[in-house]
C-alpha cells in the first residue's frame, strides 16, 4: 500500500475509497453573509472567511487527489450587490491572486478561469491573467476560479463563436458546444457541492453539469472544512451513476 498523507488517511476512516474519487469538484460556496451577520459582523468579513476556507479547501482538495476544482467565486448576477459589496469582493480576490500566487505555484497547482474576465477591474484581470501564465505547465490539481460567470451566458458565448465562425447548424451537436466552453479540455464535473443549504444550482455550469451529481450541506462557507468535504466525496460515492441508463 502506497504511504497516505494525512488527508487520504482521512478519508479512508471515513470509508472513502481512494480509487474512485471525483475527478472534478465544483463549489458553490455559499452562505458568507449569513454567516456574518449571524456573528454580528459586515459582510465582507464574512467573504474574508470565505477566503480562508478556500485556502484550506484546496490544499484539502490537492492532498487528497482531486484532479479538478473549479469554485464559483462570483456570478454574473452578483454585479446587482451593493456597490461596496463588489468592490470589496473584487478587491479581496484581487489580493489573493497575488497573495497566493507563489503558494499555489509551488504546490504545483494549475490555475484556470471561466466567465467574461474581459469585463472585470484591470487590476483584477491582470492578477488572473499573470497567475494562469505563470501556472499553465502546472500538473498538479487544476483549479478554476469563476468570475463574472453565468452558465446561460457561457452557453450564449459558445453560440455567438459558432455564428462567427460561419458554422452550418447541421454541424452543431453536443460535441461541439463542449469544445467551445471556457475550458473545453475540463471534465465535466461528477461532484457539485453546495454550502448553506439553497437546493439550487445557480446557473453554475449548468452544460457541464447535467449529471453530476449534488451535495449540498447546511454549513455555511465560512465553516466548510475537509470533513464536510470528504463527507461530499463519501456521498458521491455512495450514489450509483446512470447516465440515463439501466443499472442492474
Ligand atoms: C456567496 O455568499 C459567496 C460569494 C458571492 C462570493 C464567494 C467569495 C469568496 C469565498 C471570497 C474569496 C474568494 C476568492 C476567490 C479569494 P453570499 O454572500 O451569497 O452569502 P449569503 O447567501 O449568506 O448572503
Amino acid at each position: 500500500m502506497r504511504n497516505l498523507n494525512s488527508m487520504q488517511q482521512k478519508a479512508v476512516d471515513l470509508g472513502i475509497d481512494l480509487t474512485s474519487l471525483p475527478r472534478h469538484v465544483a463549489i458553490i460556496m455559499d452562505g458568507n453573509g449569513r454567516w456574518a451577520k449571524k456573528k454580528g459582523f459586515a459582510r465582507l468579513l464574512g467573504h474574508r472567511e470565505g477566503y480562508k476556507t478556500l485556502r484550506s479547501v484546496l490544499l484539502n482538495a490537492s492532498e487528497l487527489g482531486i484532479e479538478y476544482l473549479t469554485v464559483y467565486a462570483f456570478s454574473a448576477e452578483n454585479w446587482r450587490r451593493p456597490v461596496e459589496e463588489v468592490a470589496g469582493l473584487m478587491k479581496l480576490i484581487e489580493t489573493a491572486a497575488r497573495d497566493e500566487l507563489r503558494a499555489m505555484h509551488q504546490n504545483n497547482v494549475r490555475i484556470c478561469v471561466a466567465g467574461r474576465i474581459d469585463e472585470v477591474p484591470e487590476g483584477l484581470r491582470r492578477a488572473l491573467l499573470h497567475g494562469i501564465e505563470t501556472t499553465k505547465n502546472n500538473t498538479g490539481i487544476t483549479f478554476t476560479l469563476a468570475i463574472n460567470y453565468g452558465g446561460r451566458a457561457e452557453i450564449v458565448d459558445v453560440v455567438k463563436q459558432l455564428i462567427d465562425a460561419g458554422t452550418p447548424a447541421n454541424e452543431v451537436t453536443e460535441e461541439l458546444i463542449s469544445q467551445h466552453l471556457y475550458n473545453p479540455t475540463h471534465p465535466e464535473p461528477d461532484l457539485m457541492v453546495r454550502t448553506a443549504g439553497e437546493m439550487r444550482w445557480s446557473n453554475f455550469l449548468i452544460w457541464q453539469s447535467a449529471y453530476c451529481e449534488l451535495y449540498v450541506t447546511e454549513v455555511p462557507w465560512p465553516e466548510f472544512s475537509s470533513t464536510e468535504l470528504l463527507k461530499g466525496v463519501l456521498t458521491f460515492q455512495q450514489r450509483t451513476r446512470k447516465f440515463g441508463a439501466v443499472v442492474e
